[in-house]
């Protein structure tokens, strides 16, 4: 059986039309998740849901417990992740309110705990990343944007910065210069560790903005909120889909 699992992010802190059958905090090796796992159903199909800032959305992205999110998702048996993710746009498709099924990335971010590999081992493991998102995953995500109506784009390097900050124009510009289509501040080492766990991780890439010096002025909160607020919308029905399919 496969449970399903969502990471909502900026803009996604629950999802609406959900029946929440339940909350439960869980004590993992690694300390306290982000918030309660939710417990919920839709259409008769069960869910788990996580707020990765917290709920409220309290935690930035260099002080999340990567690491007991994972773990906590694991221990209720949850073997499929899509991660919801608020980026910046970098490449011309890239613009606000699209999203993306990214299907790489480059991982910038630094002094984050970033493996469950570390200590008390047996033997040192590498786990394979040639593929960072599960391509069965991103298929499905792609087939329930197609049944929602909903044109998402089907490819994108996901480049992961360190936060809270945003970027400086020339560090997008080496980002570009590096492949990325996208950048973020979430999705490492989310997504090497649910590797390491051996559970299905794919990402919606929400257009919050476009990336720094990528038009004239500065990025403020009010636009990227504004942005959000129809990409995430599109998203929640995407993941409505999703889930009851
Ligand atoms: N950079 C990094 N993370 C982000 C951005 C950005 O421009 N917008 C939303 N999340």
């Amino acid at each position: 059986m496969m449970t399903l699992a969502i990471i909502g992010g900026t803009g996604l802190t629950q999802i609406s039309e959900l029946h929440i059958t339940g909350r439960q905090q869980i004590d993992t090796p690694y300390g306290q998740a982000s918030a309660d796992f939710i417990h919920g159903e839709l259409n008769g199909k069960s869910v788990v849901f996580l707020a990765r800032h917290g709920n409220p959305h309290r935690i930035p992205p260099h002080k999340i417990n990567y690491r007991a999110n994972i773990w906590g998702l694991q221990a209720l048996g949850i073997t499929q992740i899509v991660a919801v993710a608020a980026v910046g746009g970098i490449s011309d498709e890239m613009a606000p309110s699209r999203i993306a099924v990214p299907d790489q990335l480059i991982d910038y971010s630094y002094g984050r705990e970033h493996t469950f590999f570390a200590d008390d081992l047996e033997e040192v493991t590498h786990i394979d990343f040639t593929q960072p998102y599960t391509p069965a995953l991103r298929q499905r995500l792609l087939a329930a944007a197609d049944n929602a109506g909903i044109e998402v784009i089907n490819y994108g390097t996901y480049g992961c910065t360190q936060g809270p900050r945003l970027e400086t124009g020339a560090e997008i510009i080496r980002l570009e210069r590096d492949g990325c289509d996208v950048v973020g501040m979430t999705g490492m080492p989310e997504a090497a560790l649910a590797r390491e766990l051996n559970i299905d991780y794919a990402a919606l890439a929400v257009v919050a903005n476009w990336a720094a010096g990528k038009t004239e002025g500065e990025i403020t909160m009010a636009e990227i909120e504004r942005h959000l607020q129809k990409g995430m919308a599109d998203t929640m029905n995407l993941l409505k889909k999703l889930i009851a399919g």
